[in-house]
């Protein structure tokens, strides 16, 4: 077995870190949803739980954060969702070593909501996952976190129809790195079927580098999956130009927002990726700054038509960044007489105002028009 494999390095760490702020964001809103009374999180390749090294593993992580949470609630009678895990892997060894592990650590509490461990096969796992997502009511909603070592089990077929209720998300990660190596020697049977379900093999560009491979990809399962899904990447990064990539998928621009804030959480100057090194390197502890270089150009180009609010906070997403950083760009162009903003009422408004969040663009998403002036 190979070290990475027994225990948890620090690129797998990585991995567990954006689907631990990820979950922060993701259970808070579940939770905050008076609609929403059920939480189902899916972990199709779970693991063993904790690793020789004391490394969590994605499964711990989930009943740590629901555990907490449903205790904050429970403190304040706060009437609670349910929060139900179902962890799956093929290694019966390795469950034995989480159910251990869970009882060890008291984790989980019939309370929460329940709990089902079990060692199917990827393939068989996801044909009752997609049945019972087909099921899940309005008051339901879900998570699905695919976390295989390769890629061969998984399609981009999976993806869609775990999608297909509009109840779920799904991370998925995919050892990008070693499909890169393959495109450039004559793309096994495996790459080849990987692609070809997304654009006939033909069409698929040749990439210059892992980074590229990983655009590719990204561009490639967005035209796939449709506009009325967000397609998403976080990339890490191993060692020298060695590239292995999170892909987040959702049908609700607020889980996209949640995943980009994650990003940024980690990623403080382009919200995009991690980087071998970034916690102990000798700036690690000053202060980053975004570089919103990328977005203002863009915005600047956008705004050749006047925009709403709710164009922005659109926009700004699309392109990676958060409303905060629409917002300072803005701020900057008014400013410098760049744009001028009115409100669509006719009343007055305020210096520095742009409603660029989420409520707005789902309460008033016409509150405002930018106006760039030259
Ligand atoms: C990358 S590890 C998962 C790590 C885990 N997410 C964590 O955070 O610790 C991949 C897991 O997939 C399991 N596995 C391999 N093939 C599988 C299959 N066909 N179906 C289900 N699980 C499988 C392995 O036993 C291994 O535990």
């Amino acid at each position: 077995m190979k070290d990475s494999q027994m225990n948890m390095m620090e690129h797998s760490e990585a991995k567990i870190e954006l689907l631990s702020k990820y979950m922060d964001r993701f259970l808070n809103i579940m939770n905050q949803n008076s609609y929403i009374h059920d939480v189902h999180l899916y972990d199709l390749f779970c693991g063993e739980g904790i690793y020789p090294n004391g490394g969590k593993g994605s499964p711990i992580i989930f009943l740590e954060k629901i555990k907490n949470l449903h205790f904050v609630n429970k403190a304040k009678s706060h009437p609670h969702v349910d929060f139900h895990c179902f962890f799956n892997d093929l290694d019966d060894e390795k469950l034995l070593k989480l159910t251990a592990s869970i009882e060890e650590k008291n984790l989980h509490y019939e309370e929460m909501g329940t709990l089902k461990i079990s060692n199917q096969d990827y393939k068989d796992k996801l044909e009752e996952v997609v049945s019972i997502l087909e099921k899940l009511k309005g008051s339901e909603k879900a998570f699905i976190f695919i976390d295989p070592y390769g890629y061969k089990e998984i399609k981009a077929d999976d993806i869609k129809r775990l999608l297909s209720s509009n109840n779920s998300e799904v991370l998925l990660f995919l050892p990008t790195q070693n499909m890169f190596r393959f495109e450039t020697k004559g793309t096994p049977e495996s790459l080849q079927r990987f692609i070809s379900e997304l654009v006939p093999i033909e069409e698929w560009p040749k990439s210059e580098t892992g980074l590229n491979f990983i655009e590719t990809l990204l561009d490639k399962f967005r035209e796939y999956l449709g506009s009325e899904y967000f397609a998403d990447s976080f990339i890490i990064t191993r060692d020298t130009n060695q590239y292995f990539c999170l892909f987040f998928f959702t049908s609700h621009i607020r889980g996209f927002e949640k995943m980009l804030e994650a990003k940024w959480a980690i990623d403080e100057e382009e919200g995009r990726s991690w980087k071998q090194g970034m916690r102990t390197d000798l700036f690690a502890d000053q202060e980053k700054i975004a570089k919103t270089e990328k977005l203002k150009s863009a915005l600047y180009h956008y705004l050749e038509e006047e925009r709403t609010n709710g164009d922005l906070y659109k926009f700004g997403l699309k392109q990676g960044f958060l409303p905060k950083h629409v917002n300072s760009v803005l701020k900057e162009y008014q400013i410098n007489d760049i744009i001028t903003v009115e409100k669509t009422d006719g009343s007055k408004i305020r210096r520095g105002a742009f409603y660029t969040g989420y409520e707005y663009f789902r309460d008033e998403p016409s509150k405002i028009i930018v106006i760039r002036r030259r």
